[in-house]
């Protein structure tokens, strides 16, 4: 039984665009059908949802734009390529801000259609065909904001069950982004300081010269600048809790008196005399080896046994990687809740990628990654050519398992507008929408999804394969080999010499396979 064909519908209101395309396409065994209209166009995606829409952006009648916000509103995952007379940045950007699958410049080249339609009928299959990891969790279960079934995250678990009881002191440590802050936070909302304030110091943020007057407050005139009085945050903070965060970078006068704190439970403000009792529960997180800096002698020895009461050890992610399926859904869910995205899922092939990354950023390095991913997926799944390149390209380069999956490889540069427009930052997690174009000159370019650099020769070659398999029955090493000999004597302009060394053949060799091959020097 013949499988079914790829069903493609072109939106034009211009008749002549219509036929032409369709001509295109059809020599493709696409189905291929019409519409003259944006309304029409939307009553036929109703009535059977094509797997590729060829969108006109301007038309009589019903604008593409708006078009195309309808179509997606029927259907998220439709794949919808626009076609545009002008090819500005301006275009680009609101193509994609609506979710275009991609945009195509008129007149066309009939190679660039049928490639960008490829893509898309690939990206349409990899949708479908998605074996999706289902979430096992729903957001009830993930009130607590910290997600882990693993050993090493029950055990946390367990402790910070132990420690809310009293007021004991807790050392958090552990890597940058494993959740130190999360865990601080949960302690402090179980115990019985749940009402009273929680105030998070970050050591390492505030100068030297100033921490003193923010924790501790200072009287009027009791140095420059102490126009007035302040209160400082342990006092503010009575009856609750302090949170200080990167401890391990605090100077040596502040640690004796956060030590003094700890023993008397009082404190003495900047410039002040008088002793004021505050009744504070400390808990403190570092990233940095305490051990380590204690035998450094940077870190007061005696503060250390006073903070170590109970160490909660915060685990790198690459120890507990069989969280991740967890922690990804547990961030697309938060996503969707903040209306960030619509994306619910993430593909088997992508989960793969994500199981084997290192994550020296931790969990928070996976929130940025799921959140980048998701701002460029086109339907409710991630897929791995959504995934940032560092990311794609780990893939690749490790050797492990190299995707043969030809989303990998672009078809053409056809995605690149796609992806080019859209770069989060990575800080932030924030989409950043700002036009390839309007970058500095000097400032390096975005990444770019899909941009050859993000390629390794295996991916090409499993690209090429893949496409040259359903090319039907074509010699496919004597094209590779005419094509690879071909491009290497114009590059070296007929000079058999060079060009046989490249390619790694003698010059008998290469010469008998230019006359087998009928190539002209
Ligand atoms: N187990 C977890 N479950 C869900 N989210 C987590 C988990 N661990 C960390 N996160 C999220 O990752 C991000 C970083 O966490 P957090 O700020 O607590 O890390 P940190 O260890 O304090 O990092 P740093 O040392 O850089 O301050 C936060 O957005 C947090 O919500
Ligand atoms: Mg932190």
């Amino acid at each position: 039984m013949a499988a079914a064909k790829s069903t493609i519908l072109v939106i034009d209101d211009d008749s002549e665009i219509r036929y032409s395309l369709s001509r295109v396409l059809s020599s493709r065994d696409y189905a291929v059908t019409t519409a003259a209209s944006g309304e029409e166009g939307i009553a036929a995606v109703k009535k059977s949802p094509p797997d590729v829409v060829f969108l006109d952006i301007r038309m009589g009648g019903m604008g593409g734009i708006e078009a195309l916000q309808h179509i997606r509103s029927i259907n998220p995952r439709q794949l919808v390529i626009l076609m545009t007379a002008f090819g500005t940045a301006q275009t680009a950007i609101e193509a994609m801000k609506y979710g275009a699958f991609d945009y195509i410049m008129k007149p066309f080249d009939p190679q660039k259609v049928l490639a960008l339609t490829e893509n898309a009928l690939k990206t349409h299959a990899d949708l479908r065909a998605a074996a999706d990891y289902q979430p096992s969790l729903n957001t009830e279960d993930y009130k607590e904001g910290i997600v882990g079934s693993s050993a090493a995250m029950q055990q946390v678990f367990k402790t910070i069950g132990q420690v809310t009881a009293s007021d004991v002191t807790v050392m958090i440590t552990g890597e940058s982004g494993t959740g130190k802050e999360l865990v601080a936070h949960s302690i402090y909302q179980h115990s019985h300081r749940a009402a009273r304030p929680f105030i998070a110091v970050n050591c390492a943020a505030i100068p030297e010269n100033l921490i003193e007057s923010e924790l501790f407050g200072h009287e009027k005139g009791s140095f420059t600048g102490a126009t007035s009085q302040r209160i400082g945050k342990f006092e503010l903070c009575d009856g609750g809790t302090i949170f200080l965060d990167e401890i391990g970078d605090m100077a040596p006068a502040t640690q004796t008196k956060i030590l003094r704190v700890l023993q008397e439970g009082e404190i003495q403000r900047v410039g002040g005399t008088e002793t004021i009792k505050v009744d504070v529960r400390v808990l403190a997180a570092t990233n940095q080896d305490l051990e380590e800096i204690v035998k450094a002698r940077t870190f007061r020895e005696d503060l250390y046994y006073r903070l170590n009461v109970v160490r909660i050890r915060m685990p790198p992610l690459r120890e507990h990687p069989e969280d991740i399926p967890q922690t990804v859904d547990y961030v697309l869910q938060t996503l969707k809740q903040q209306k960030k995205t619509r994306v619910k899922k993430v593909s088997a092939e992508a989960m793969a990628v994500l199981l084997r990354h290192k994550w020296p950023g931790n969990v928070r390095e996976l929130e940025n990654v799921i959140y980048r991913s998701a701002v460029v997926a086109q339907g409710d799944t991630i897929l791995f050519k959504d995934l940032p390149p560092e990311l794609r390209g780990a893939a690749g380069t490790d050797g492990a398992t190299v995707p043969s999956s030809p989303t990998a490889v672009p078809a053409g540069t056809t995605l690149e507008p796609a992806t080019a427009v859209v770069a989060p930052s990575a800080q932030t997690g924030a989409p950043a929408m700002e036009p390839a174009a309007a970058a500095e000159p000097s400032s390096p370019a975005p990444p770019v999804a899909t941009g050859p650099s993000a390629l390794t020769l295996q991916d090409a070659l499993d690209f090429v394969y893949a496409r040259l398999k359903t090319e039907g029955r074509e010699p496919v090493l004597e094209r590779l080999e005419r094509e690879m000999i071909g491009r290497v004597l114009k590059d070296e302009r007929g000079n058999l010499a060079r060009a046989s060394e490249r390619l790694g053949m003698t010059r008998t060799t290469l010469r008998k396979r230019i006359d087998a091959l009928g190539l002209k020097v």
